[in-house]
């Protein structure tokens, strides 16, 4: 599989600003720090992390929604041709994020009440210049057909939807410019338990039948598993372990990903892992612990641990983790979780 987009050393650090009226920048919220991966064609990469880990920035930065302070972001278009995506003027990014969407978390935030479905999906197309008429119509339909709902219900408004219906608005809004690539913020995790696996599974197909590719970011491992052919782990604004899903769950290398592998949820008492606690609180992103920024909560942390910040690396084929001791710790992974759960 080919590269469709990378970071290297991607920053983006927000300013703390005091006083009411200067706003003078007393510090930085380091919400990305130095993270680097690499997104290929065709594939669901997910990014997983604790709340405030840096996931949504994250996944706005690498389309220039929000934008880095520091860092690459290269984009690899199929002809062999790379574009510095931190670099490209206003004029061309917009004309760039026809090929790059997002889909959020809440659907009915996203979604302006005052719109009807049809102007809602239809909207960038007008914006971009691209249809209007007749022509637009058409392609509002049948990409509201393809999201599983019904071209009747255009002329309705976001609040006369179920949560589901409204996150495959949301899922078509995305698709009408036909993007190659997707930033997924945790779409699943505002809906019913009932309804998640449907999206879940219309994201899936959609992903077959136009060849998409994913950034698919959430909380739920068990979904992760489910839907990501890799994943990247995310910890204080970098990337700490990224493998492909069952290396990582099962074999994981770095004692962060233990952590969060150990905390899964199963129903079978005797599946379960000894939960691995992580004492202390997350450090504040705007004064990280020096070293690698894991060390405050590692139970394997030693001196140079507290001091030298360790490079993200190969470990194997295709495994990278950014820990001094990833060679010599022999961690618990999810073992038979993860598929339990895939297939429950
Ligand atoms: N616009 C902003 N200005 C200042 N700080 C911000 C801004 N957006 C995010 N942050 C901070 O950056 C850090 C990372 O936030 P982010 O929302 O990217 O985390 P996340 O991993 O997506 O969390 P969650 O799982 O809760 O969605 C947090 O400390 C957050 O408070
Ligand atoms: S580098 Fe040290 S502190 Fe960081 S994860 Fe590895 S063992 Fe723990
Ligand atoms: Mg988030």
């Amino acid at each position: 599989m080919s590269t469709l987009l990378s970071i290297e050393n991607l920053e983006v650090h927000f300013p703390i600003r005091r006083g009411a009226t200067f706003g003078r920048t007393t510090g930085y919220v380091r919400a990305v720090d130095g993270a680097s991966l690499e997104i290929r064609r065709g594939e669901t990469l997910g990014l997983v992390g604790e709340s405030g880990s840096g996931k949504t920035t994250l996944g706005r930065a690498m389309l220039r929604v929000v934008e880095p302070t520091g860092g690459r972001i290269t984009l690899h278009l199929e002809g062999g041709s790379n574009v510095d995506l931190r670099t490209v003027d206003r004029v061309e990014l917009r004309r760039l994020w026809r090929h790059m969407q997002l889909i959020f978390q809440d659907p009915y935030a996203s979604l302006n009440p005052r719109m009807t479905v049809r102007d809602i999906i239809g909207e960038s197309l007008l914006v971009h210049g691209i249809a209007k008429g007749a022509e637009l119509e058409e392609r509002v339909v049948e990409v509201i057909r393809r999201c599983g709902l019904d071209a009747e219900h255009l002329g309705r408004y976001p609040h006369a939807f179920s949560g589901g219906q409204r996150q495959r608005i949301s899922i078509a809004r995305a698709l009408i410019l036909q993007p190659e690539f997707i930033v997924c913020d945790e779409p699943i995790s505002a809906l019913d338990v009932s309804i998640q696996a449907q999206i879940l599974n219309l994201l899936k197909s959609l992903q077959q039948e136009l060849g998409l590719t994913y950034l698919f970011i959430a909380h739920d491992l068990a979904a992760v598993a489910y839907a990501c052919d890799r994943v990247a782990v995310m910890y204080l604004g970098q990337i700490v372990e990224m493998a492909e899903t069952q290396k990582l769950y099962y074999t994981p290398k770095h004692p962060y990903t233990e952590a969060l592998m150990s905390a899964i949820p199963v129903p079978d008492p005797d599946a379960r892992l000894k939960p691995v606690l992580l004492p202390g609180e997350r450090p504040d992103p705007a004064n990280p612990p020096p070293g690698c920024r894991f060390h405050t909560r590692c139970r394997y942390a030693d001196a140079k641990c507290r001091t030298e910040m360790p490079a993200l690396a190969p470990i194997d084929d295709g495994h990278l983790v950014a820990c001094h001791h990833a060679g010599s710790l022999t961690l618990q992974g999810a073992r038979e979780q993860a598929d339990a759960l895939a297939t429950a």
